[in-house]
């Protein structure tokens, strides 16, 4: 006989609890041609317990009729002990009756096989079971470092706050200050407030960036990110070129990334760790190794002259993030005549730095503990679902940016609401996590019970978040529970509240019925993260299609507009589509 071998490199170790022999015997002949499989033998229930402690086994084998035991309560001992909880167990029984069956279950066994199962049933439902039990590892394990994460942003949500009340008290003390500085101080230590609201990284690095930019009256800048040894631009902003835009135009994305090293000004700062304050980049100081290098002038089509260049660093002081800001603008008059950066800039940006940092990294804690839930939800190829969900997040605030523009939503609603969407739109299918791997991962198309089970994810996502205690939690639930609702009521799953979701059963294999969500009645965000979402799939190559071509896809939104899309969005997708091109250069194959 040939035997296929799992692609894992470790063998699946089974232990099989048999009193007799015999079966022993028999299993050893049957699984030895298996050589992705191992076994080892106990005819004792009190040795099994011991093995199955210190051997750890992918799938326990259990009989159920031992002498001087009692096969169900030795399932209830497994099932009790924190190591053993998860590990696959599947009974091995010469009685086939129903009500044994379900007692089995009931207690805690994964699978039930009447002896003697056919050879290759046999094996694979122990590959099955060893691969289900190795996710359900993962998972776990993706949970505890979750946790330990989340006692970590408690202690620095702390210390954001401890800074914030230093700052005030530094502000009353500088009593001999200019009054200048003094005002100044005191609008750094409200932006400081401000960031510290923020969540989402991505927000944090664009609001940091946006608040130096104005503490210093720079024309423009940059904020850039050490990961994984290279300074790779996050964001930018310019008025003068974003003021020659037109309308619902966005300057695009781009992926730049600089050597860690004093070839660039931005690597020097993200290595020395040291401030520069530059009049004139074109005029560098000769003792200064880096150049500015119009190779990665970020800027295209700009004049950069004064640069203001800032480390933002860690709680065990390495830098994390490089901000840049350039073109000083002259006080007051029009604005738009070229200044250098002062020493006061410089004092008032060093303050600001202080929140930035602790608000940077307690983004970088929650964007970590989203990213580990996401990878443990879709249990795909990690690099693939992060660059996905940060696509569809992009693409998302985009979307509602020039949303928000064309209802005149103010600027602070409109920051706060961003924020939210942002980590909504890359939870959107955390519901995924309900989802068995063979239907997750299936490399064909679903059959109707498979797609009907994974249309389940909406509500199952949704459910996590039935228990609101903020506005993110209420517009998670909102996109995660209604984003494949389409526009024109044929979407799923339909009216849901938290109660409703709340009350749903654990475990379930289609959605109920539910009164079906048309045009407005379908929330805001979950209308936006549908168009964002099906666009990236589309444009995506999926285990089960191709990747469509840019101009199938604009077709498509054209389309279902009024059909699947809020038509509003679908005009508002198909502005942002050179936007949304960039989107996907950006993140083709980061690693999230
Ligand atoms: P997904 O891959 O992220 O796709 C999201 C949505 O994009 C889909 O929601 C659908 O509205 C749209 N979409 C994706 N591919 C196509 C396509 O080839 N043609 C059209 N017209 N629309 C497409 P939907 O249908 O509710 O599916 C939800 C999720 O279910 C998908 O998420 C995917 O994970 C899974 N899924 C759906 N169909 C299949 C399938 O045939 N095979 C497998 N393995 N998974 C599937
Ligand atoms: C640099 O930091 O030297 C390059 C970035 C830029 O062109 O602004
Ligand atoms: C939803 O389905 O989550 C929107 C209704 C609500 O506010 O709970
Ligand atoms: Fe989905
Ligand atoms: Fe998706």
């Amino acid at each position: 006989m040939t035997s296929t071998t799992e692609p894992s490199s470790t063998k699946t170790l089974v232990l099989l609890i048999d009193d007799q022999l015999i079966i022993a015997a028999a299993l050893h002949k049957k699984l030895a041609s298996f050589s992705d499989i191992e076994l080892i033998a106990t005819q004792d229930a009190e040795t099994g317990f011991a093995l199955a402690l210190s051997k750890r086994p992918d799938v326990i084998l259990q009989d159920l009729i031992m002498p001087g035991v009692d096969g169900m309560q030795q399932i209830l001992r497994i099932r009790a002990n924190p190591d053993l909880a998860v590990t696959p167990l599947v009974v091995l029984s010469s009685n086939a009756d129903a009500v044994t069956k379900e007692q089995c279950f009931g207690a805690g066994a994964n699978d039930y096989l009447v002896k003697f199962p056919d050879d290759l049933e046999l094996v694979a439902r122990i590959r099955y079971h060893a691969r289900m039990g190795r996710a359900q590892r993962d998972r776990d394990n993706a949970m505890r470092s979750l946790a330990q994460s989340q006692s970590e942003l408690v202690r620095r949500n702390a210390e954001v706050d401890a800074a914030n009340r230093k700052l005030f008290a530094m502000n009353k003390l500088l009593g001999e200050e200019s009054q200048e500085q003094r005002e100044r101080i005191a609008e750094v230590a409200a932006f400081g407030t401000k960031l510290g609201r923020a969540q989402d990284l991505d927000e944090v690095m664009d609001q940091t960036l946006r608040l130096a930019r104005a503490i210093t009256n720079a024309d423009a800048g940059s904020i850039w990110m050490i990961e994984k040894g290279v300074v790779r631009l996050k964001n930018r902003q310019n008025d003068t070129i974003e003021a020659t835009l037109a309308k619902g135009e966005r300057l695009p994305l781009a992926d730049i990334v600089l050597p860690p090293d004093s070839t660039s000004i931005a690597g020097y700062v993200a290595t020395t760790g040291r401030l520069l304050r530059i009049d004139d980049v074109q005029k560098l100081d000769a003792s200064l190794p880096c150049q500015f290098r119009p190779e990665f002038e970020i800027q295209a089509g700009y004049n950069t002259q004064s640069m203001l260049i800032a480390p933002l660093r860690d709680g065990r002081d390495e830098v994390l993030v490089v901000l840049q800001l350039i073109n000083a603008r002259g006080r007051g008059k029009s604005g738009a005549d070229r200044s250098v950066f002062t020493a006061a800039d410089e004092a008032a940006l060093e303050f600001f730095i202080g929140m930035a940092s602790l608000a940077v990294e307690r983004a970088r804690l929650v964007r970590g503990m989203i990213m580990r839930i996401i990878a443990a939800a879709e249990m795909r190829d990690p690099m693939e679902t992060g660059a996905h969900v940060q696509r569809v997040a992009e693409c998302s605030v985009a979307m509602y940016e020039r949303w928000a523009t064309l209802h005149n939503i103010d600027d602070s609603e409109r920051h706060r609401r961003r924020d939210e969407l942002r980590i909504a739109a890359m939870l959107h299918d955390v519901g995924k996590i309900g989802i068995p791997d063979l239907i997750l991962k299936k490399p064909g198309k679903l059959d109707d019970a498979e797609y009907k089970y994974m249309q389940t994810h909406s509500v199952r996502g949704g459910r996590l978040f039935a228990h609101s205690t903020t506005p993110y939690d209420d517009a998670a639930r909102e996109v995660i529970t209604h984003h494949h609702e389409k526009w024109d009521s044929t979407g799923y799953p339909g009216f849901f509240d938290a109660a409703m979701l709340e009350a749903m059963p654990t475990e379930f294999q289609a959605n109920p019925d539910a009164k079906p969500l048309r045009g407005l009645e379908i929330p805001l965000f979950a209308r936006i993260v549908a168009v964002a979402d099906v666009y990236d799939a589309l444009t995506s190559k999926r285990v089960y299609k191709d990747a469509w071509t840019a101009e199938q896809v604009t077709e498509f939104l054209r389309k279902e507009s009024g059909r699947a899309f809020d038509p509003e969005l679908v005009d508002i997708a198909l502005e942002l589509e050179g936007y949304f091109r960039s989107v996907r250069a950006r993140f083709a194959s980061e690693h999230a």
